[in-house]
């Protein structure tokens, strides 16, 4: 697949058909499902899209939710058969140019500190490791024993 051929990152609202293919992909992706917590925050636009194409199924999303000046980043996932194709970026860089116009300081997220890949994406795009959260996810769905890394970077650089 080429990189970013005629794809799209869109922010979701209504739109229902959307949603469950972003549900759908987040529990087929993480061990625990990382959407929920983004809705009911009256906080728009809380979710963001890609699809590869126009008019066709998500195939990524980013999930978000503010804390004060932070804007953090609950989920982070691109389907298996489209990755490597530059959506994980664009996806975190819609993130981070919504904490722009909404005037958060911070971006932040928390990851499993096994998941090499997506850190290597984090740190590509300007964040650092904050802390060490030892047991953040449960032992049992993750084999390196549930730590993760708090990562921060300021909204704007
Ligand atoms: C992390 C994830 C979102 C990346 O999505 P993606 O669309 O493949 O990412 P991109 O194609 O935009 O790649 C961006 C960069 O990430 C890094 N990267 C992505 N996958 C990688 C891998 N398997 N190994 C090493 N580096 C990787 C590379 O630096 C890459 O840049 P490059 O292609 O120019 O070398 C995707 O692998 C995923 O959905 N993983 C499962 C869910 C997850 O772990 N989410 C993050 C949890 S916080």
């Amino acid at each position: 697949m080429g990189r970013l051929d005629g794809s799209v990152i869109e922010p979701v609202g209504a739109d229902l058909v959307a949603l469950a293919q972003a549900y759908a992909l987040d529990v087929t992706v993480f061990p625990h499902s990382s959407l929920p917590v983004v809705f009911g925050l009256d906080l728009p636009p809380v979710l963001f899209v890609a699809r590869a194409e126009r008019g066709g199924p998500v195939v990524g999303f980013v999930g978000l939710r503010a804390k004060d000046d932070v804007l953090e980043i609950c989920g982070l996932a691109v389907d298996p058969a489209h990755r490597r194709t530059g959506l994980g970026r664009a996806l975190l860089k819609a993130a981070l140019r919504s904490a722009r116009q909404r005037g958060f300081a911070r971006v932040a997220l928390q990851v499993s500190t096994g998941n090499a890949a997506a850190i290597v994406l984090y740190e590509s795009e300007g964040f650092r490791r904050a802390a060490r959260l030892a047991g953040f996810y449960s032992p049992q769905r993750f084999p390196d024993g549930g730590d993760a890394w708090r990562m921060v970077r300021r909204a704007r650089l």
